[in-house]
């Protein structure tokens, strides 16, 4: 039953819907999209009806980590709640949890339009957003008003100007979004691999800027678990030097990964790219991060997760938690449903009677 209505829901989004909504300019059907999601989330009728069109839930995809009761293994990454304005409605459409963000210590209001492209052959989005947000004071005050019904993760960069270039500058910035939200939230990701701000190559991906920065993170108690979310282009010494650096701090794991920037997509303009485009780079960077900790940090994993295959692959090859925007986009919402069914499937056939028994079971890397 569930699956049949998620095939005809999947069926005419695919061939009725996305097919106006990519007629228009994808920043304005995005913004059009987190409204109606905004307005759903106010009444307790609207959430209901839409717990029913969309939800699936199963035990085998329950899982408690680091402290965190997660329902089912699928978020919302971060990016496309840039201004918290979900977290009402997404529990209904069958998300397990979303990272809100990336929150910048200054309001921005990001880089000048058009900032998202479509590339429907690569089934890739090219984004080039720039951080914009509120500012971590204005989104920390909207934020504290609100109860969560499922975990919600905050997403912290610095505010997208030359002057965080600086070392230091770049600290501060991070620690005032950091120290904003101790109260707020299920978690940390510390965003360290924007391909889209001003700076030519992001500094605290540089092990050396990221030891100082971490010193600042964990100079007062840490009240939750931090993440830290890599780029899918690093070359190998940087990624060895950035994962050494992060022995030495309780980091908790790692989001593997943010946007690609590959050459190959260059000729396509200003960005990063989503979607089919980093699959491949974001599951070596799950593996090789899995392999080098022997699977003692969390990872959530994120990039070109379109169905219930690719969100698997993903987790045998060590994600414990998966993100996605993309292939929401492409396939529809109950595409979250649908991947959460697939997955349960799996882990039945395969003999696991939990997801976290699957984990890094297929890392070969
Ligand atoms: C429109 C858009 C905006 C994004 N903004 C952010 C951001 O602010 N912070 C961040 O860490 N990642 C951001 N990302 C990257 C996503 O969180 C995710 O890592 C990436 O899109 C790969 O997942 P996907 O292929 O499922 O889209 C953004 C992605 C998209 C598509």
């Amino acid at each position: 039953m569930i699956k049949l209505r998620n095939k005809v829901i999947g069926f005419l989004y695919r061939n009725i819907l996305k097919p106006v909504f990519f007629l228009f300019d994808p920043e304005e059907i995005h913004d059009f999209m987190t409204a109606c999601g905004e307005l759903l989330g106010k009444s307790s009728i609207t959430r209901s009806l839409t717990h029913y069109m969309f939800d699936y839930s199963n035990k085998s995809l329950q899982q408690n980590i680091l402290g965190i009761n997660f329902v089912n293994p699928i978020g919302l990454s971060a990016g496309f709640d840039k201004d918290a304005r979900l977290m009402d409605i997404l529990p209904s459409v069958g998300f397990g949890f979303e990272e809100v963000g990336s929150f910048t210590a200054k309001p921005y209001g990001g880089n000048p339009k058009p900032r998202l492209y479509r590339l429907p052959k690569e089934k890739t989005l090219r984004v080039n957003y720039g951080l914009k947000n509120f500012g971590a004071k204005v989104l920390h005050e909207q934020m504290s008003e609100k109860k969560f019904a499922f975990p919600v993760g905050i997403s912290i960069a610095k505010t997208n100007t030359p002057q965080t270039a600086q070392v230091q500058v770049g600290v501060e910035d991070y620690f005032y979004s950091y120290s904003t939200f101790q109260d707020v939230g299920a978690y940390f990701t510390i965003n360290i691999s924007c391909p889209n701000t001003c700076e030519e190559k992001p500094i605290f991906a540089m092990p050396e800027n990221l030891n100082v920065l971490l010193a600042k993170i964990f100079s007062i108690p840490k009240v939750k678990p931090v993440f830290i979310k890599l780029s899918p282009d690093l070359p190998e010494i940087q990624l060895q030097g950035i994962l050494e650096v992060c022995q030495n701090y309780p980091v908790d794991g790692f989001v593997c990964s943010n946007l690609t920037k590959a050459n190959k997509f260059n000729h396509y303009g200003k960005g990063g790219f989503s979607g089919k485009a980093v699959e491949g780079l974001s599951n070596a960077l799950v593996a090789k991060v899995y392999k080098f900790y022997g699977g003692k940090k969390i990872i959530i994993g994120s990039g070109g997760v379109f169905n219930a295959e690719d969100a698997y692959r993903k987790i045998k090859l060590g994600a414990s938690l998966i993100q996605l925007i993309t292939g929401m986009i492409w396939q529809g919402p109950q595409v979250i449903g649908e991947i959460n069914q697939g997955l349960a499937e799996f882990l039945k056939k395969d003999g696991y009677k939990n997801i976290s028994e699957a984990v890094g079971q297929g890392n070969n890397f």
